[in-house]
């Protein structure tokens, strides 16, 4: 069997590294260069041991021409902004690119300067308008069809996957929308910084980025999209998101608070609703009202674990999702989308 030809730049960053895992173990895909500005020359092995005797790759330094030409699919496990400078230079009628940074994840270009500080250089949307966004659970079928597509964020995943079917189905407001989401300390990737030393996070919680995270605005766009279905002209769901810093590696829980339209709707119902909406969803796994999700469930693991209870004397539902944020958040959602970009089936590689 011909293998589909894959090439990762940014290979050793955390998102890029867990890609490298996966791919090691997908039977229909081979790897064919690891791009590393930092590590270029080295064997991967030799830079994270773990791969001993699993991979003899030799990390590279980028050349348009080589990976372009000998590539099926380019996965970028970049910073934002740089992923940007990149992509339209590697897209072209046979390509397919997957770019895990927040840089085609936006619609509109100016909602990007507006919350990443920095211009969008595809202000013409020439890419943006091609891009779509990689949740497989929201949006299979342009998936399936796309040469470019935008991996969600971390946060992004867990939030929107939580609350798809309540806002779908109506069973909440659009208004007064607030989540709480705790991250492990992979979320802010691989780069040193004071904040993140052993000694500053362990025994340690805390808020951070209590107004403004970068992530609010992707969140806003998906949301939006389903509660007024796609209709641009809508009034846009506003959130009140505040992230905080766990003491663990991975992991990501949000708790999303909204108000009920119906006050007397039950919590057998909504799970049936839920149970509904993700039915055949291999990585949604929807807990019984009794039960409620942890991060543990899922670590190092695709799947997005979602719980509820209805608060009945304030009105209000709590949604409780947990992921991996490295790989639901990250490399497995965007395995999760090549394996819809090459026809393969859907779980290939992620039964980890
Ligand atoms: N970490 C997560 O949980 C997570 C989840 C979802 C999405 N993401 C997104 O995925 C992308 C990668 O995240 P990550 O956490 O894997 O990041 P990371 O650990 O910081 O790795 C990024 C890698 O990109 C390479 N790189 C190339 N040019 C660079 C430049 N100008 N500045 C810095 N690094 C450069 C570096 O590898 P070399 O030096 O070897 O080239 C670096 O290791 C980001 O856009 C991030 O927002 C991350």
């Amino acid at each position: 069997m011909k293998k589909t030809k894959i090439s990762i730049i940014g290979s050793t960053g955390y998102s890029g590294k867990e890609l490298i895992k996966i791919l090691l173990n997908h039977q229909m895909v081979e790897i064919v260069h690891l791009i590393s500005s930092t590590y270029a020359g080295k064997k991967l092995c030799e830079v994270f041991p773990e791969f001993l005797n699993q991979s003899d790759k030799k990390l590279e330094d980028i050349n348009l021409e080589l990976i372009t030409q000998d590539s099926d699919l380019i996965f970028t496990a970049l910073p934002h902004t740089v992923s940007m400078d990149l992509i339209p230079k590697l897209l072209n009628q046979r390509l397919k690119v997957i770019d895990l940074s927040a840089d085609y994840r936006l619609k509109d270009p100016l909602i990007y300067h507006e919350w990443y500080e920095i211009k969008h250089k595809d202000i013409d949307r020439k890419f943006l308008s091609i891009a779509v966004y990689g949740l497989p659970e929201i949006y299979r079928e342009e998936i399936k069809q796309a040469h470019l597509v935008a991996n969600p964020g971390c946060y992004p995943t867990s939030i929107i996957l939580g609350l798809a079917p309540l806002l779908k189905n109506r069973i909440v407001e659009g208004e007064n929308v607030i989540i709480d989401s705790k991250s492990g300390t992979t979320g802010a990737g691989r780069n040193l910084s004071f904040g993140l030393h052993f000694s500053e996070c362990n025994e340690n919680f805390k808020a951070y980025k209590v107004i403004g995270h970068n992530h609010i605005p992707e969140i806003e766009q998906e949301l939006s999209n389903i509660y007024y279905l796609g209709n641009q002209d809508q009034k846009k769901l506003k959130i009140s998101f505040t992230p905080h810093l766990l003491p663990i590696n991975r992991g990501i829980l949000s708790t999303c608070y909204l108000n009920l339209k119906n006050l007397q709707v039950k919590e057998n119902e909504i799970f049936e609703i839920y149970k509904d909406f993700f039915r055949g969803e291999h990585f949604i796994r929807v807990f019984k009202p009794t039960d409620l999700p942890e991060i543990k469930f899922v670590t190092g693991t695709n799947y997005c674990d979602i719980g509820f209870k209805i608060d009945e004397r304030v009105g209000k539902i709590k949604v409780i999702s947990v992921i991996d944020n490295l790989i639901k958040g990250a490399a497995g959602q965007a395995v999760q989308n090549m394996n819809l970009m090459f026809n393969f089936p859907e779980t290939t590689g992620l039964i980890l």
